[in-house]
């Protein structure tokens, strides 16, 4: 089978490939615009650089494809605040390149990294039929977005799984709270600025248990449409993440400093909790603990970035 996944350089879209490379025949469609082509070196699969926003680069690489992993994004609810018609670009007219290009080029299957985003501030834990009540554009992109998929499913007989991911962490994260305290502790690590009052209270999932999930999910997709909650069954506060960081790189004496109020910034959703009921009675569950978690993305920031003060790009 010849699969192609785009934002296969991102966090999320390597491990993808790297768990389908070998079994499949690869491609990856990435900008590389939060991420580097040499993430991929070594994989023995076909890259094509090009931008999701442009039809016909999409279009050329969807063709002859079964399987279309649909993982790239501007996945940044910040951003999206700031440059709502930028992030409509890549996240909603993105993928409807995708599932345009599928339908020209009669690609079966697609598989969208959705988000719990589209939930908004929902009662938790929340299942898959709960309200889709997004208070982000980022929410709102990756909502739309699901609407089309779906809609090209039913209209013209792709199959499609739609995936809402809660927070993924581990190796070789590039963004999010714990990467984001982290990166302030080892600038500054006598202070750390915390957005909002540190009781947001989130849940978080290993990558490799996301990956997991994935490709548990599309091999249980039996229906033409599916969507399934993918995280864990834990959450855990900004503070507590705070102190495990702290702790971790053996810190003493760190001022935390509060910007206040219930959320990070405007469109954070500050309780989060999916159900993962739906996949569990299907025979899946995380293997990964929240704390273990945590640990283990810090462990491997700590091992293998850079020393404090040299440029990002050249560290990763
Ligand atoms: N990481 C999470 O916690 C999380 C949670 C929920 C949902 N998701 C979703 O999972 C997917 C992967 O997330 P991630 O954390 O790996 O993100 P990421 O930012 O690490 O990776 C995104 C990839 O997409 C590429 N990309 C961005 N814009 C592009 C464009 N216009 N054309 C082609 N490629 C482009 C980037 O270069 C990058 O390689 C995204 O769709 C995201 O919305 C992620």
């Amino acid at each position: 089978m010849k699969v192609i996944i785009t934002g296969g350089a991102g966090f999320v879209g390597r491990y993808l490939v790297e768990a389908l490379v070998g079994k499949e025949e690869v491609v990856v469609f990435d900008n590389f615009s939060s991420s580097r082509r040499k993430f991929l070196r070594e994989l023995d699969i076909k890259i094509i650089e090009g931008d999701i926003k442009n039809f016909e680069e999409v279009k050329n690489a969807c063709r002859e494809v079964d399987v279309v992993y649909h993982f790239a994004a501007d996945p940044d609810v910040r951003r999206s605040l700031k440059e709502p018609l930028e992030n409509f670009r890549i996240d909603v007219l993105g993928t409807l390149n995708i599932l345009e290009s599928s339908r020209l080029n009669n690609v079966p299957q697609v598989v969208f990294a959705s988000s719990s985003v589209v939930y908004g501030n929902a009662k938790i834990p929340t299942p898959e039929n709960a309200p889709i009540v997004p208070i982000s554009n980022y929410g709102a992109a990756k909502a739309a977005s699901e609407h089309y998929v779906g809609t090209y499913s039913q209209l013209y007989g792709i199959k499609a799984t739609v995936l809402r991911y809660a927070n993924i962490i581990g190796p070789r994260l590039t963004h999010g709270v714990v990467y984001d305290f982290y990166r302030k502790l080892e600038t500054n690590p006598k202070e750390l600025e915390i957005f909002g009052d540190g009781n947001q209270e989130k849940s978080y999932l290993h990558v490799n248990d996301a990956i997991d999930a994935t490709l548990f999910a599309v091999q249980k997709t039996r229906k033409e449409f599916s969507v399934f909650n993918v995280g864990s069954e834990e959450q855990i506060t900004v503070k507590r993440i705070a102190d495990l960081i702290v702790s971790t790189l053996g810190l003493e004496d760190v001022q935390y400093g509060y910007s206040g109020g219930k959320i990070g910034w405007p469109g954070d959703v500050p309780i989060m909790l999916l159900s993962i009921d739906k996949l569990k009675s299907l025979g899946w569950e995380p293997r990964f603990g929240i704390e273990e978690s945590i640990l283990n993305t810090v462990d491997w920031l700590r091992s293998n970035r850079c020393k404090q003060g040299l440029e990002r790009k050249r560290c990763l």
